[in-house]
């Protein structure tokens, strides 16, 4: 027999698509897996409807709808105050996942390094498998993800395509501040790199954290490549919308990948998608306001159970460190145990981080939550979760 490729060898199916799966079968909450159960906003709904309707059904520009790509560059502009031309600088992809493999694919060699933080969103592992990049870990310290200056600098080499950096952050809720970017971008500079940045979140923040965006500190933008998308901003991850801003030669290579990859996004939905970028300006605090209620009540649920957690400051995910709860067990146990005697699914901490020889993992006392759920389903997650 023929066998597959030897690159599917190195990563396995998600683990956290495996908890909705359990939680399935177990009937339990599923806050394993990052999306809303809640309707997504009547503005966006009505725009695809109406652009079905108006027959905006075939095949749409290879890069993004125009529409879409000009939204994308005001909100863009008015946001970050970045100036960019829709025509070469703007990429709409089928969600920033394929955005990230179409990145990967367009910039890197097999055999480069690709730095990445750790904790890590389980996605860069594929990205760096077939794009043949070798990943090099930086970890983020607990209790509040910390870089430490040094670490990151001896990650750097000159074998060295790129630094991933994605900020608010999965699965840690942590938003890089502006010192920790710039000491990322003189590094970048140095060693003359990519920043590859995912800011899928770039909307979903807490308290008084600000979003910065790379491509905005002096001497980045021509080697930053910045990700975003639709799905968590707009409730709308079935849709598969996300983008790619990058220079225009970079813009070039990733867009001759993204086209045979997948052609195009849904045209009918980049068409609602720009209507609900140009008129989201004063929806985006109401984002902010709901995720910032939402985290309360998980927050308050698992420090009760004697959870130790940071609060996030973006993103809608929780880091819990279930060590104080007297488990016997590791994460994977944990959150079997969570699922099946709970009724409450999380996702292992260790789907986070890389192995180490000996199975070791830095995730073995931690389980991620989601808190992007309807109020109903937070209220009798937290009722279960006191029952620990
Ligand atoms: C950090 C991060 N990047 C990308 C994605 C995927 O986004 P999309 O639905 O646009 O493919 C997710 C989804 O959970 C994510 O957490």
């Amino acid at each position: 027999m023929p066998h597959v490729a030897q690159r599917t060898s190195v990563f396995s199916e998600s683990v956290i698509r495996e908890m909705t799966r359990l939680a399935i079968i177990h009937g339990a909450i599923n806050l394993a897996q990052g999306y809303p159960d809640f309707p997504a906003p009547a503005f966006i709904k009505q725009a695809a409807i109406d652009a079905i309707n108006a027959d905006i059904n075939q095949y749409a520009i290879t890069w993004g709808s125009a529409r879409l790509r000009a939204a994308i560059a005001g909100k863009t502009r008015r946001f970050y105050g970045l100036d960019l031309d829709p025509d070469r600088e703007i990429t709409v992809t089928c969600g920033a996942t394929e955005a990230m493999m179409a990145v990967m694919l367009a910039v890197v060699e097999p055999g480069d390094e690709v730095i990445v933080f750790e904790p890590f969103y389980e996605n860069y592992v594929p990205d760096a498998a077939m794009s043949g990049a070798r990943l090099v870990f930086v970890t983020l310290h607990g209790p509040d993800f910390a870089i430490d200056p040094d670490e990151l600098r001896r990650a750097f080499s000159a074998k060295t395509r790129a630094i991933i950096v994605n900020t608010p952050n999965n699965p840690s809720g942590k938003v890089f501040t502006r010192g920790e970017l710039e000491q990322i971008a003189a590094l970048c500079q140095e060693f003359d790199c990519f920043c590859i940045t995912d800011e899928i979140y770039e909307h979903i923040l807490y308290d008084d954290h600000e979003h910065v965006v790379m491509a905005t500190l002096p001497g980045m933008y021509d080697r930053t490549i910045t990700i975003s998308g639709l799905s968590k901003t707009f409730s709308v991850t079935g849709w598969r919308l996300g983008y790619v801003l990058a220079p225009p030669i970079l813009s070039n290579a990733v867009r001759k990948v993204h086209d045979f990859l997948t052609v195009g996004a849904p045209a009918p939905l980049q068409e609602a998608a720009a209507i609900a970028i140009e008129t989201a300006d004063d929806y985006y605090p109401e984002l902010r306001g709901m995720y910032a209620a939402k985290r309360q009540v998980l927050l308050g649920a698992l420090r009760e159970a004697g959870f130790l957690c940071h609060s996030p400051q973006g993103a809608y995910y929780i880091m819990a460190d279930f060590s104080a709860l007297g488990f016997e067990g590791d994460d994977t146990a944990f959150a079997h145990h969570m699922i099946k005697d709970i009724g409450v699914a999380p996702v292992p901490g260790s789907s986070f981080y890389r192995a180490q020889p000996g199975g070791h993992s830095g995730g073995a006392s931690l389980v991620r939550f989601t808190f992007s759920k309807s109020q109903e389903t937070l209220e009798t997650a937290a009722e279960k979760i006191a029952t620990l």
